[in-house]
């Protein structure tokens, strides 16, 4: 970093996720001297806002990243596999929101409020984790802590802009064409979205989950730090913009009241409890967007097991499921002093 600031790189910044990047930049203060968005060569040239001045998309290279500190990346897992290795090279530190290095052993798998210790002696890639994996750690952590975490069952309810801008677009469409009595896209998605819910996230493994499903287990127990947990996710996409919301079973080595687990979630950070059913309060999506915390409510003891909570969780999807995440590992990396190779 030079004295102003460093020099930060959004890959895929025209995205949905990158568009949230750069507002999270600008919001948080992050010290930066110079900011370049890189997308494909269909957006090279587009001007962008970055704190009151415009700046120009250039197309990503294996070039784009002399002279940069930190790369966020959030273009796809091809993307990330082709030019974060030749962002390392050049000195750069890359956050990564693909797939792609998740389960990379030399890579660190973070979300800071439960494993930022893991980011030390990283070697260069950092990997944030899927979207419906963040919300759903938070508050498992938090079990964990109090009555030791067995096994996991988990369905979500996922928002059509985890699918990116094109998943956004195609809802809106296929609601307007529905309304009018016309035939619905399902390009981006497996069958029309609007006014309906798609148990199919991703493609399907042999088996019998979808990979989607399989990187919730797989990423939840690195994260967690629990190779052995026994984890089954359903995941589903519905009719909403934006915000997963989630349904979550938790199996615990020890009985733990709900009373003393959601005492223990107030007081966890970047969790806000929601839980006044008689009152009809429990998380939205439309309470989730655009703000960085998780959201717990219907937070309750099961009816016959004794060891067994359930819960409710929604997040914001393009918040805390990937941009803010992502800079808030830039943070914990310039505030540790970690902000190199
Ligand atoms: N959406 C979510 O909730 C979410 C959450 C967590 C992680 N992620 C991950 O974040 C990444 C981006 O997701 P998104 O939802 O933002 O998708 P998106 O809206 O489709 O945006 C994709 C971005 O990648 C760029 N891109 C595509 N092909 C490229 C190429 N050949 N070279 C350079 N840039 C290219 C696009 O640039 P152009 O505009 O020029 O095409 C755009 O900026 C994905 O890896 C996704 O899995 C998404």
């Amino acid at each position: 970093m030079s004295a102003d600031g460093y020099t930060v790189a959004v890959a895929g910044a025209t995205g949905a996720v990158g568009r949230e990047m750069l507002r999270m930049l600008d919001e948080q203060n992050f010290p930066i001297r110079r900011l370049v968005p890189l997308a494909s060569a269909r957006s090279a040239g587009l001007k962008m806002d970055f704190r009151g001045t415009e700046v120009e998309v250039a197309e990503l290279t294996k070039k784009s990243f002399a002279g940069v500190d930190l790369a966020l990346f959030s273009a796809g897992g091809a993307r990330a596999k082709e030019f974060a290795p030749a962002a390392v090279d050049s000195g750069c530190v890359v956050v990564d929101n693909s797939s792609a290095w998740r389960m990379d052993d030399d890579c660190p798998l973070v979300v800071p409020e439960v494993n930022a210790a893991a980011l030390e002696g990283h070697k260069g890639i950092i990997a944030n984790p899927n979207c419906s994996t963040i919300q759903m750690v938070l508050p498992l952590q938090v079990l964990h802590e109090l009555g030791g975490l067995k096994r996991v069952i988990v369905s979500t309810y996922q928002s059509a802009s985890g699918a990116g801008q094109s998943g956004i677009e195609e809802l809106l469409d296929g609601a307007r064409k529905s309304l009018a009595g016309e035939e619905m896209p399902a390009e981006v998605f497996p069958h029309p979205l609007a006014f309906d819910s798609i148990p199919h996230i991703g493609s399907f493994e042999p088996s019998g989950y979808t990979n989607e499903e399989e990187k919730m287990l797989f990423e939840t127990r690195k994260i967690l730090g629990l190779p052995e947990l026994a984890s089954s996710a359903t995941c589903v996409r519905v009719p909403v913009v934006r915000g997963h919301l989630e349904s979550v079973t938790a199996d615990l080595e020890r009985p733990v009241s709900a009373a003393d687990a959601r005492a223990a979630m107030e007081r966890f950070p970047g969790l806000v409890v929601m839980d006044d059913p008689a009152n009809a309060v429990y998380p939205l999506a439309r309470d989730c967007v655009n703000r960085r915390e998780t959201f717990v409510g219907r937070l309750r003891e099961d009816n016959t097991l004794p060891a067994t909570l359930h819960f409710w969780v929604v997040s914001d999807n393009l918040w805390k499921g990937a941009a803010w995440n992502a800079v808030q590992i830039a943070e914990e990396l310039h505030n540790r002093g970690w902000m190199r190779v």
